[in-house]
This record gives C-alpha cells, sequence and structure tokens, in this order.
C-alpha cells in the first residue's frame, strides 16, 4: 500500500502540472511547463527517483500511480497544445484576412494641365457672348508684331517687351496683339474675337517666364465705346473669379488703343482684404486693355470714321495664380504631379 501522504504528494504535483497547463497563454509558456513537470529533469521523473529510497512493497504501487497521472497528465497537456495551436491559427487567420471587397488603389489617370483648364475656362466665358477663336503663327513678322500695332521701329514702348529676334524682320511674337491685326484684315466688321496662345519674351524669375500665354480679346464694330470695354471686362472677372469681384480701371498707355487703361480686379483670394497674392493692396493687375487706336484701324484699311473698337489682352498664367494664390510662375512648366494633381 502506498502511504497517503505519498499519494497526496503525487496528486498535488498532478493538480499544480494541470493547472499549470491550462493558464499556459501559449505553445511556447506551454512547452515550459512541460519541461518543468515531464521533461527527464521535471517533476514527475523526480518523483521516480525517490522511489529508490522507498520500500520494496510500495514501489510498484507507487510506480503505477506516477505513471497512471502522468499520463492524465500528457493527456491534459496534448489536448491543452491543441487548443492553443487552434487558437494561435485563428488569430493568425483574423490577422492575415484579405478584404477582397476593397477598393483596389486605382490608376492615376492624367488629366488637362492647369493653364489649359483656365484657357478652356476663358473661352468658354467669351464664346457665351458671341466671341470665336482665332490664332496666329508664334515667329511674327515685325509688321504684325510691332509696325501696324503702332509701335514703330524706333519707338520707346519696343523697350517695353524684351524681344526675342528670329533676323532683321521676324520675332518671337511677344504679345497675342499681332492677331487683332491678322483678323482686321481678313475679316469684316463686325468682329469679335479672342485669340489664345504662347507669347515669348526675353525675361525670367519668380514671376517672369520666357514663354508664356496670353488672351487677346477684340471688338470691332459701328459704335464701340469705354462702356462696352468695361462692361465686357467686368462681366469675364465676374465669370470667372466670382460675382462679388470688383473691377477697376487705371489710365495707362499703349500705342495701339487711346484711350488706354490697365485692369485690376479686386483680389479673389483675399476678396480685398490685403494678402500675399495682392501684395496688401486689395486690388490684382489682369491685363491692358483701351479702345482700338484709330491709327491701328488705318493700318489695316478700316475707316475710323466709320468703324471703332475695343481690345483686352491678359495673361494666361497671372489669372491661374490670382485664382488658385501660386506663387511660383515656374511651376507651370516643372511637370510635378504634386503640383498639377492640385487642379
Ligand atoms: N498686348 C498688350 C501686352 O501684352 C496688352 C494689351 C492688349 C493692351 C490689348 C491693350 C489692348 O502688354
Amino acid at each position: 500500500m502506498v502511504p497517503n501522504e505519498l499519494i497526496q504528494k503525487v496528486e498535488a504535483l498532478a493538480k499544480e502540472a494541470q493547472s499549470s497547463f491550462l493558464a499556459a497563454g501559449s505553445v511556447d509558456e506551454l512547452y515550459q511547463f512541460k519541461v518543468k513537470f515531464l521533461g527527464k529533469q521535471g517533476s514527475f521523473s523526480g518523483l521516480m527517483r525517490e522511489m529508490g529510497k522507498m520500500d520494496k512493497e510500495v514501489r510498484p504501487a507507487f510506480g503505477q500511480l506516477v505513471n497512471q497521472k502522468k499520463s492524465e497528465i500528457e493527456k491534459i497537456y496534448e489536448n491543452q497544445e491543441s487548443d492553443l495551436k487552434k487558437a494561435a491559427m485563428a488569430d493568425r487567420i483574423m490577422a492575415e484576412k484579405m478584404d477582397l471587397t476593397l477598393p483596389g488603389p486605382g490608376l492615376a489617370t492624367g488629366h488637362k494641365h492647369p493653364l489649359h483648364q483656365v484657357m478652356d475656362d476663358v473661352i468658354d466665358i467669351l464664346a457665351r457672348i458671341g466671341f470665336s477663336v482665332r490664332t496666329g503663327p508664334l515667329i511674327e513678322k515685325d509688321w504684325y508684331n510691332f509696325e501696324a500695332l503702332n509701335i514703330p521701329e524706333d519707338h520707346p514702348a519696343r523697350d517695353m517687351q524684351d524681344t526675342f529676334y528670329i533676323d532683321d524682320t521676324h520675332v518671337l511674337r511677344t504679345h497675342t496683339s499681332p492677331v487683332q491685326i491678322r483678323t482686321m484684315e481678313n475679316e469684316k466688321p463686325p468682329i469679335r474675337i479672342i485669340a489664345p496662345g504662347s507669347v515669348f519674351r526675353s525675361d525670367s524669375d519668380i514671376s517672369h517666364s520666357p514663354n508664356f500665354h496670353q488672351l487677346e480679346l477684340l471688338l470691332i464694330d459701328e459704335v464701340v465705346s469705354m462702356a462696352d470695354l468695361k462692361g465686357l471686362i467686368s462681366y469675364f472677372v465676374k465669370q470667372f473669379f466670382g460675382p462679388q469681384i470688383k473691377t477697376r480701371f487705371r489710365p495707362s498707355f499703349f500705342p495701339f488703343t487711346e484711350p488706354s487703361a490697365e485692369v485690376d480686379c479686386s483680389c479673389p483670394i483675399c476678396k480685398g482684404k490685403g494678402c500675399r497674392v495682392c501684395k496688401q493692396t486689395g486690388w490684382v493687375e489682369i491685363g491692358g486693355s483701351g479702345l482700338v487706336n484709330p491709327k491701328v484701324l488705318q493700318f489695316v484699311g478700316l475707316d475710323p470714321k466709320k468703324y471703332q473698337g475695343c481690345a483686352f489682352g491678359f495673361g494666361i498664367e497671372r489669372m491661374a495664380i490670382i485664382k488658385y494664390g501660386i506663387n511660383d510662375i515656374r511651376l507651370f512648366n516643372e511637370n510635378n504631379s504634386r503640383f498639377l494633381t492640385q487642379f
């Protein structure tokens, strides 16, 4: 017979092993307990070793008891191990689960360049009131770019526009105004045209690019006055920047218009309060304008007693800069998608 205290000792150990196994939170932890209780140097092996000190009659029954408890414990170990493995697998499956219903990352598609967007908007606005598009060459005859616009060879106004010369009689056009001349030469009034396009000046810094874009507007009819010009421009400004934007005209000089005026509008960014874009003035300059100089009408063979006209020209980049608060004109040509995708 095995003495009671020995039975209790074996059972206490079995209980301790069982509760340790069941408390294990991971296969690793469980394995530590396996080594502690069931390993070669473990507690159950220790009990077996103690057998040597026991009475001969006790040994078989004691051995049997220890083995029986040990195999019960092994069973518990195996069950617990398989439970923990299943739980770990379930956790892993949850963690690595793919949601096939999520939308894909999408393809980056191209879109219109901000300058083209502005140009198209402007054309749209002016087409609505009867203006249609004309174009002209980028390499222009001196005659169209200067002479016929009443800018003679020795006129100081030529210095206003730093010109790229191709040869003695050809330049890269410095403005879109030559399209005024080309149109008046070829078409009969009434004329209502806009001429968008590339222009060139030898000038380059944060606010000047050697190649930029302008849009020219020309209206020729029997009776055209400053009132028409102001009406046209304030309609355009309100359509383009918003109904609350005001327009202001400042006296100026262009050889091809008389009288001439610079056009400002109240700053669309700060609504006239003063900001970086309008240099704290509340106003931004958008272009030049005026009534067509009778001398220009004469140059193209239109009778100044019969016809009058008004014209307006402005920079497309400048419009985009003012509309979107862009601070460097060079951004338009850098093709950086972090800039371009903002529009
Ligand atoms: N062509 C002028 C410029 O580039 C702008 C302008 C156009 C002025 C039409 C008056 C009339 O500065």
